[in-house]
């Protein structure tokens, strides 16, 4: 019989306090700090539900909609959102908390695409996902939908690399803040 497992199974939550070494030269912590988390809370999520180690092989958008400052905790909530064949989408929420005021903060979110690979170094299959609640269904449906979204979005932009004409990109872009100085040599 195939296999499946609950969204729960898998879910995880990482938490770990910003230390000095972690900020940048304006003292608030590097986004690269943030996003190592993700990666790592990601392939923690994604590995437990396959039951195999696992590769990312794609990141959605992250906006950084607020600075972390040093000393905060912040917990990464990761779960799996969506299941191919051998791709997952994990959906990350990251939260800084204020030990002292208790103040919390939604900083970003993001959707990381893992692969389970096999004992030959290939694409696994996984498990597929029991969907138990409204949000789940959602969850699951928006992530289909964005994998139809960037289907579109990477054919058109294979269509601009290949078409586009020199005199429709310098019309396009006749507003943009750059100053055409083509070298004639
Ligand atoms: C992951 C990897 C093995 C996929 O190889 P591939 O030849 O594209 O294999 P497949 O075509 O069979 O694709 C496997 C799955 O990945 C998905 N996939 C591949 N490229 C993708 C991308 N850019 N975005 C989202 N999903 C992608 C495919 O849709 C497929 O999903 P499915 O099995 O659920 O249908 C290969 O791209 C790889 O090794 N990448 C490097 C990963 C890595 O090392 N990451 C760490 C970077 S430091």
């Amino acid at each position: 019989m195939e296999d499946y497992k609950t969204v729960q199974y898998s879910q995880t939550t990482l938490t770990e306090l910003m230390i000095p070494s972690y900020s940048n030269f304006g003292g608030k912590v590097h986004g690269g700090i943030i996003l190592g988390l993700m990666d790592k809370v990601a392939y923690a999520c994604a590995a437990k539900h396959a039951g195999n180690y696992c590769v990312t092989v794609s990141i959605d958008t992250v906006n950084f909609l607020a600075p972390v400052e040093v000393g905060e905790l912040v917990s990464l909530l990761a779960s799996v959102n969506y299941v191919g064949n051998s791709s997952m989408v994990i959906g990350i929420r990251v939260q800084t908390e204020n030990v002292r005021t208790k103040e919390v903060k939604h900083t970003n979110s993001s959707y990381f695409t893992m692969v389970a690979m096999g004992d030959d170094h290939k694409p696994a299959p996984v498990p597929g996902l029991i969907l138990r609640s409204p949000v789940e269904i959602k969850r699951f449906y928006e992530a289909y939908h964005r994998k139809e979204l960037t289907r579109y979005y990477n054919s058109e932009q294979a269509r601009i690399k290949n078409d586009a004409e020199i005199e429709e990109a310098l019309k396009l872009i006749s507003n943009e803040r750059c100053r055409i100085e083509l070298d004639n040599n």
